[in-house]
């Protein structure tokens, strides 16, 4: 008798085939796959977050966050279509307004998930009217300072602090508009706080909020994470 060959189970992404296994998440299975999902607030070594909506397809026409959603046999998914390349730049291109983010003289260019997102969804104007706001740089501590005009609330220094570094160095305060990232010590500031250089939240940010102090110039710019490669490279080789 012949033993019945076990195939994968698949789900269609764009049209595709992809496999996947048991629990995971659509973005998991995609980037397993070598399949590109744009994303912000995940990581691979974290829990997803789902709040940044980067990563927003589409499952029988209904949006959801491809971080969070498992996927499942036979499910239809939409990913890299005009409309929500188009929603994806709209997020940018907002967080963009929302702080202060000046490529050209943060030495977190060329290393930074945003910018590098940005290229990626052919971002080339911020469309919106900048914000502005004033928002203060903690560098009290002697070897991680804090730009917070950088900030994209994506919680990753909070997840590593909380589930790798078994500290509680961070943490989302306020609502809306109004939300912001806070350092746990009783003047506000890193340097009273128990983060030490070695922490993975001292080297989580995918931007340049979080910097460890005179490694500004090390890898210098050009040779980069993501000056030669797309933020898409990267992610699916890293995956591979
Ligand atoms: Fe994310 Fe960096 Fe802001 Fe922490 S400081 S929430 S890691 S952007
Ligand atoms: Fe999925 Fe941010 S990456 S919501």
């Amino acid at each position: 008798m012949n033993t019945p060959v076990q195939t994968a189970a698949t789900f269609s992404l764009d049209g595709e085939d992809v496999p996947f296994e048991p629990g995971e998440t659509i973005l998991q299975a995609a980037r397993r796959a070598g399949r590109y999902i744009p994303h912000l607030c995940w990581h691979p070594d974290f829990h997803p977050q789902g709040s940044c909506r980067v990563c927003t397809v589409k499952v029988k026409g209904r949006a959801g966050s491809a971080c969070t959603l498992q996927t499942a046999a036979g499910e239809v998914v939409e990913s890299n279509t005009d409309e929500l390349n188009a929603e994806r730049k709209m997020l940018l291109q907002m967080l963009f307004v929302e702080g202060n983010h000046f490529c050209p003289s943060c030495e977190k260019s060329g290393n930074c998930l945003l910018q590098a997102t940005a290229y990626e969804m052919n971002m080339e104007d911020v469309l919106f009217q900048e914000f502005y706001p004033r928002r203060p740089i903690d560098a009290s501590h002697a070897d991680v300072m804090i730009d917070f005009n950088r900030c994209i609330l994506c919680e990753l220094c909070v997840r590593a602090s909380h589930d790798i570094d078994g500290k509680e160095v961070f943490a989302i305060a306020g609502h809306g508009i109004g939300t912001h990232l806070v350092v746990n010590s009783m003047s506000g500031l890193l340097v009273d706080s128990d983060m030490a250089l070695s922490d993975r939240a001292a080297s989580i940010c995918p931007v340049g909020a979080i910097l460890p102090k005179r490694r500004g110039f090390v890898i210098p710019i050009g040779v980069r994470r993501y000056d030669p490669h797309t933020a898409a490279d990267v992610d699916t080789q890293e995956a591979s």
